[in-house]
């Protein structure tokens, strides 16, 4: 639709009796030409030069012409492609036309997956399989009310005065002791997302390349994508370290993005010799890492190899951490740990837009932090997220037909990433799902290429066991007809590792 230019120019008649400056004259008739259809939707104008001569007038004119039709919405100009015609005309009634006001960043943030994910997760008629969620119903509520009491009774003016950006400085030092770096590494954030945007806005410029894992995290691919990043996939489930090493050297990226524990969506943890290398890989050609740890802690039995953070011995990491899932993605809280200087340049950046994180969440978890209670809770959610994978694996089992559904058992993490029969698209197995009131993530969400239409994401952590097993029977409901149409032997309802 873009690329066809206007072949039939029509004849415009700008020096009529019509008043008004020769610019406007010909905003009219192009706006006229756009209402009946002689430009049609799509199309490419000619340009300002070829217009000009054309029509005998200034370049000056039809430049100003093109300008004053682009701000009544009617066209849009792309650098270096030319101005093109991208809407109908608008009587009096309709209202203002924002989507011709918005900036180029704004436009690549259009996938509305993210947003999708926490309606469903608010929404009491779904069974919420779809966003990252811990077991909610298990948090500490008492102990929170008591404690943010006590701080707006104790010290009022440290919780509702303003704060400094880096973070309260109690939280600030309860992360460093907790992760082992000094406190002025630490930078306390409104959510491990608005560490990744942070890091994109800081350090990437348009056309900068990212390697990131893939399948990866929607937030980061959207992330890097806002910030005009050029993002390259590697492949996760492979993790091969020669495949890493050609990327690098063929985009010669800025950033690699990871998120080595109990990876969103996969849940896979790159073991301890990948990680040596990768770090060997980024030093040698002088990349940063962004090593996202949002999982890290919530191991069932085993932990996982130490975060790239600690066995970096040459300063390529950043290390980003949530709140979010060890107690609840409503309290906006994470933070990152970085080299000092980039802790103070992303302050100024979080100062853009958010001048500093709210205190009194803070201050609370400082204290949760600090009496051992945020590693109590940790530990407790350990235990249930083990019995609610063993309560979807056992439904899965039962419920759906055998052999169809393949995935990778995690040793941690909220995910189970499976595998669809061959020609069952994920996609139109979660349309048939919300209609029944059951949600899920399809996979394609998480690749920044193709990839990912056989493929779907479960979070096991956030209901409890009865409510999964009351979903994935409904799951099954909405399969047995999709399975009619595809091979019954595809796969297996079994873990693959
Ligand atoms: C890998 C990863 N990083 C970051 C986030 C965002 O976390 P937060 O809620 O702290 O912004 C998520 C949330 O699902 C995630 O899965």
């Amino acid at each position: 639709m873009w690329n066809h230019v206007c072949m039939n120019f029509p004849d415009l008649q700008i020096n009529g009796r019509a008043g008004g400056s020769r610019y406007l004259r010909l905003a009219e008739a192009l706006a006229a030409a756009v209402a009946c259809g002689d430009l049609p939707l799509g199309v490419r104008l000619p340009s300002e030069r070829d217009l000009a001569a054309r029509l005998g007038v200034s370049r000056t004119t039809v430049a100003s012409a093109y300008r004053e039709i682009e701000s009544r919405g009617l066209v849009r100009g792309h650098v270096g492609r030319g101005t093109f015609v991208c809407a109908g005309p608008e009587g009096d009634e309709a209202p203002f036309a924002w989507r011709g006001k918005l900036a180029r960043g704004a436009l690549r943030s259009l996938d509305p997956t993210l947003g999708h994910l926490m309606s469903w997760a608010s929404n009491p008629e779904v069974i919420s399989f779809a966003a990252g969620v811990p077991a909610l119903d298990r948090f500490p509520t008492e102990l929170f009310a008591q404690l943010t009491a006590e701080i707006l009774r104790t010290n009022p003016a440290a919780a509702l005065g303003h704060g400094p950006s880096e973070g309260q400085p109690r939280l600030r030092a309860a992360i460093a002791r907790r992760f082992g770096v000094p406190r002025e590494r630490v930078l306390v954030l409104t959510g491990a997302q608005q560490g990744l945007d942070l890091v994109a806005r800081c350090m990437l410029d348009p056309g900068d390349a990212v390697v990131m894992d893939r399948p990866g995290y929607l937030g980061a691919i959207q992330a890097f994508r806002a910030a005009g990043a050029h993002v390259v996939g590697w492949d996760v489930l492979r993790a091969d370290m020669g495949e890493l090493e050609d990327l690098l050297l063929r985009y010669r990226p800025k950033l690699i993005y990871t998120n080595p524990s109990f990876q969103n969506p996969t849940g896979r943890t790159l073991p301890l010799p990948e990680r040596q290398e990768l770090l060997a890989l980024a030093a040698r050609y002088r990349t940063a890492v962004i090593e996202d740890g949002t999982y890290e802690e919530l191991y069932f039995t085993k932990p996982p190899p130490p975060p790239l953070y600690h066995l970096d011995r040459r300063g390529v990491v950043i290390h980003v951490g949530s709140f979010s899932k060890m107690l609840a993605p409503g309290l906006r809280l994470g933070w990152l740990v970085a080299a000092e200087a980039i802790v103070g340049q992303l302050a100024l950046v979080k100062q853009r837009t958010d001048a500093q994180t709210a205190n009194l969440g803070q201050l609370v978890v400082a204290e949760l932090i600090g009496g051992g209670r945020l590693d109590e809770h940790v530990r407790l959610l350990r235990a249930e997220h083990a019995r609610r994978l063993a309560a979807m694996e056992a439904e899965l089992e039962r419920a759906l037909p055998q052999r169809s559904l393949s995935y990778i058992r995690p040793e941690g993490g909220m995910y189970l990433w499976c595998r669809l029969p061959a020609r069952m698209l994920a996609r139109d197995l979660l349309e048939r799902a919300i209609g029944a009131g059951i949600a899920f993530v399809n996979g394609d969400a998480f690749y920044t290429e193709d990839g990912g239409s056989g493929e779907l994401r479960l979070c096991f952590a956030g209901v409890p066991a009865e409510t999964i097993r009351a979903g994935v029977r409904k799951l099954a409901a909405v399969w047995e007809p999709e399975m009619g149409a595809t091979s019954r032997v595809a796969a297996g309802v079994a873990p693959v590792v």
